[in-house]
């Protein structure tokens, strides 16, 4: 079934140049993550090596090479973030998911991660949901805001 999928998919990008983000996108929107069945396909499929197949799942936040939950939490940690308390909204996060940064509660809902910056730093600090962006200093708040997923 998995195989089926990924065939269909990879078989769109064969013989076609740096395509490879594309192709990774695709798989990540069809399975919430990058089975390491895709990578292999992909080798074999457009010769690209394992190695930066990797590179490239690993180097994008839009990429997971673990599933990910049915929502998507990322709390900002970069440093304008930080400095407005985006710690404290990590911990409240993490207590009231009861997961840590990169971990997925045991019931496939949540998927919680860091980032760097979201690119909004004056709404710091910053929590997204599914992509769509919370900014607040209140731990209380974003506990709220949780409780609505
Ligand atoms: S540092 Fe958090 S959005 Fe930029």
């Amino acid at each position: 079934m998995i195989n089926d999928q990924l065939e269909k998919i990879i078989r769109k990008y064969v013989d076609k140049k740096g395509v490879l983000i594309q192709l990774l996108l695709e798989i990540q929107h069809e399975f919430n993550w990058i089975p390491k069945e895709a990578i292999i396909r992909i080798n074999k499929s457009l010769k690209i090596p394992v190695s930066e197949i990797y590179r490239v799942a690993s180097f994008y936040t839009a990429l997971s090479l673990k599933p990910r939950g049915k929502h998507l939490v990322r709390v900002c940690t970069g440093t304008a973030c930080y400095v407005r308390g985006g710690k404290r909204i990590l911990a409240s996060v993490e207590e009231t998911l009861g997961i840590k940064s990169g971990e997925t509660s045991s019931d496939g809902e949540f998927t919680l991660e860091t980032v760097n910056c979201l690119g909004c730093c004056a709404l710091g600090p910053v929590v997204e949901i599914d992509g769509r962006y919370f900014g607040t200093r209140t731990p209380g708040k974003i506990e709220e805001i949780l409780s609505h997923y």
